[in-house]
């Protein structure tokens, strides 16, 4: 039985998209990357090793989470990521400069309110497969990988509010 709160199941993104997506969004040294629904936890180890940003992951599933920390922990970047066993809608959002989804559109639709009111309006979002429905994007980017396509939506809080 899937735990409480669960609302998104496992599927991870391939390493490639995760790259495109932090590229996209301009990732840089000594920022701060947030990724709601973290899985086993590659894309804070990406984030960390090949962009040196520190990254926060947060995750409900426990077995997830142990992976997670087993992954970070075999990548030595333990001291530039931090793990958060929870709901990623009652965890408040650090003050991220990216954030990374890959939920559902009616998930990143029951977060908005708290990206809106959690995040900075600088806070650069990139979303894997799913849009944030009332948004405008500032960018729209399709990468093929594993024999398919992939989307990701790149918003920045203010602009794309402004241009909803
Ligand atoms: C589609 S997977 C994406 C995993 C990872 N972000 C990636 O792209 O590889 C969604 C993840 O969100 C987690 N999740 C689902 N509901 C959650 C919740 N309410 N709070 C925190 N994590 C949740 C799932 O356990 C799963 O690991």
């Amino acid at each position: 039985m899937s735990p409480v709160g669960v609302t998104v199941p496992f599927v991870p993104s391939p390493p490639e998209v995760i790259r495109q997506a932090l590229k996209l969004a301009g990732l840089r040294s000594g920022e701060l990357l947030l990724e709601p629904g973290c899985g086993d936890g590659r894309t804070l180890v990406i984030a960390a090793k090949e962009f040196g940003a520190r990254a926060v992951g947060i995750e409900i599933r426990k077995d997830l989470l142990e992976t997670a920390m087993r992954n970070v922990r075999l990548a030595g970047v333990e001291d530039k990521v931090l793990l958060i066993h929870g709901s990623f809608y009652d965890v408040r959002f650090p003050p991220a400069d990216v954030v990374f989804l890959y939920l559902l559109t009616s998930v990143n639709e029951r977060l908005r309110p708290k990206f809106l009111s959690e995040l900075k309006p600088s806070t650069r979002i990139v979303s894997h497969d799913f849009a944030i429905t009332g948004w405008k994007p500032v960018e729209v980017v399709d990468v093929e990988e594993g024999g398919r396509s992939h989307k990701i939506y790149y918003y920045i809080v203010e602009e794309s509010l402004r241009k909803q």
